[in-house]
């Protein structure tokens, strides 16, 4: 048996480029890992099976639809196994469809994990490459830390950060699609006029400034740098989210903006003490389902057993 716990990410910085002729867009997407994270236990079995646990457990699909068991397969296919068996438990505490990558962290979990329960010792780079396959944000899973994804978010370069971070989450009732979020940031931005395809907009660069904060540990500045170009277009698909926003920067967090596609709404906080109290006046506004106070960076998948 094997146990592999993985993180969730925020992107303290997302900025999406044009619509590209397959259909994703070129990205500058700092990820960041965080403490929250899910455990995915690997076990001999028949075929490849799936089960979880964990509140939002119901809203995940256990079926040839869930990106552990491509993972699985695609590693057996990789390997040239025919006929591969395991059964994958995923103990889940990442929101479903909540923009923190949490589909994604399975799946990294379950390359990691079907890896050493079948004693195949893929080189991590070849790890990366099939996680780069089965997802845009599957590598960066595996990676964990603090990291620069260009190309659709899959090309990854390890960015320098000083000290622990410390993060509040504040989670939404129901999810949004990712696609549908990428878009309406499109639609927004034909209605403004500026065009949405890769030739009528720049391609994104990361922010010098927020480089900077990230690798000096300086939480303040991290928080003025924070930047989030499908926030307009979460926030057109979900209006109730900026009241989360505005209670969590009225209790005192230093920064505030939507994870990655959102719903699930992120806020950096000075320490620990500062984190619980914002987590504790989000949940007390009534302006989310629930609250955690967590902190990163964090390693990308690992196993714990
Ligand atoms: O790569 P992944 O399967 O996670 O992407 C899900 C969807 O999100 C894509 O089909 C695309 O609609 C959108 N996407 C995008 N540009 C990216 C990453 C994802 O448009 N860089």
């Amino acid at each position: 048996m094997i146990t592999v716990r993985v993180p969730a990410k925020v992107n303290v910085q997302l900025g999406v480029g044009g619509l590209r002729a397959d259909g994703f867009h070129d990205l500058a997407n700092v990820f960041f890992a965080v403490a929250l994270g899910d455990e995915v236990t690997a076990t001999s079995g028949e075929g490849v099976t799936l089960t979880c646990s964990g509140p939002d457990a119901g809203a995940v699909p256990l079926d040839d639809s869930n990106l552990a068991a491509r993972a699985a397969r695609l590693l057996a296919a990789h390997h040239g196994i025919a006929d591969p068996g395991v059964h994958l438990h995923i103990a889940k505490a990442i929101p479903v469809a909540g923009g923190m990558a949490g589909g994604s962290a399975d799946c990294a979990a379950a390359l990691v994990a079907c890896d050493a329960l079948w004693k195949l010792d893929t080189p991590f780079q070849t790890l990366l490459e099939l996680a780069a396959e089965l997802g845009s944000d599957v590598p960066f899973a595996l990676l964990g830390g603090v990291a620069l994804g260009r190309g659709r978010g899959e090309i990854l370069e390890p960015l320098a950060v000083s000290g622990t971070f410390h993060w509040v989450f504040a989670v939404a009732d129901g999810g949004l699609s990712t696609p549908a979020v990428f878009r309406e940031c499109d639609r927004l931005r034909e209605e403004a006029g500026t065009g949405s395809s890769d030739t009528d907009v720049r391609t994104p660069d990361a922010d010098p400034a927020l480089l900077a904060a990230l690798a000096e540990g300086d939480a303040v500045a991290l928080a003025a740098a924070l930047a989030n170009d499908l926030q307009p277009a979460a926030l057109s698909l979900r209006p109730s989210l900026a009241a989360t926003l505005r209670a969590g920067t009225e209790a005192g967090a230093l920064g505030a903006l939507v994870s990655g596609s959102g719903p699930t709404c992120a806020f950096l906080a000075k320490d620990a003490e500062a984190a619980t109290a914002v987590a504790a006046a989000l949940l007390a506004s009534g302006t989310c389902r629930a609250a955690h106070a967590t902190y990163g960076p964090v390693p990308g998948a690992s196993v714990v057993s």
